[in-house]
C-alpha cells in the first residue's frame, strides 16, 4: 500500500506517495526527473544506478524506497556545486575523456566521489578495487582510472 515517504534528495526535502517496496532508482528517474542515474541490470550487478545514501555509494535499483526514509540521497546531478562548478571527479572525467557511450559514467563518477571522500589519495590498486563492480561495456577502464587519479591530485 502506498505511503507518504520523506527523504532528502540533493539537499531538497521530498515527500513522495509511493509503495515502500518500490526501487529507489525508479522513483528518482520517473517521479523526480533525475535521469542521470541509469538502469542497467536492475539486479545490483552493474553499478550504473549508483547514488550516495548518507555518503555511501549504493545501488539504487536494489534499495527499497521504504529504507531511505529520513536519509540523504545524492545523485550525479547533486555532485556539482550550487554555482554550477563540477565536482572534481566530474571535471576529471571530462578532462581525461573517460567515457565512450557514457552509460556507466554517472555510476562510475558517484562511486569514485565516494571513494575520494573517504580516501583522498588512493593507490591505483585501491581505485581498481573500489570500482571493480562498476561495469563499462566500452572498456574505457584505463581512462576512468586516469580520471580518478587526476581528481585525487
Ligand atoms: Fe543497479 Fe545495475 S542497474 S546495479
Amino acid at each position: 500500500m502506498a505511503r507518504t515517504l520523506e527523504f532528502r534528495v540533493n539537499g531538497t526535502p521530498r515527500r513522495i506517495p509511493a509503495e515502500p517496496e518500490r526501487p529507489l532508482l525508479g522513483v528518482l528517474r520517473d517521479e523526480l526527473g533525475l535521469t542521470g542515474s541509469k538502469y542497467g541490470c536492475g539486479e545490483g550487478q552493474c553499478g550504473a544506478c549508483t547514488v550516495l545514501i548518507d555518503g555511501t555509494a549504493t545501488r539504487s535499483c536494489v534499495v527499497r524506497l521504504g529504507n531511505v526514509a529520513d536519509r540523504e540521497i545524492t545523485t550525479i546531478e547533486g555532485l556539482e556545486s550550487d554555482d554550477g562548478t563540477l565536482h572534481p571527479v566530474q571535471q576529471a572525467f571530462l578532462d581525461c575523456d573517460a567515457l565512450q557511450c557514457g552509460y556507466c559514467t554517472p555510476g562510475m563518477i558517484v562511486a569514485s566521489a565516494a571513494l575520494l571522500a573517504e580516501e583522498p589519495e588512493p593507490t591505483r590498486e585501491r581505485v581498481v578495487d573500489a570500482l571493480r563492480r562498476n561495469v563499462c561495456r566500452c572498456g574505457t577502464y584505463a581512462r576512468i582510472l586516469d580520471a580518478v587519479a587526476l581528481a585525487a591530485d
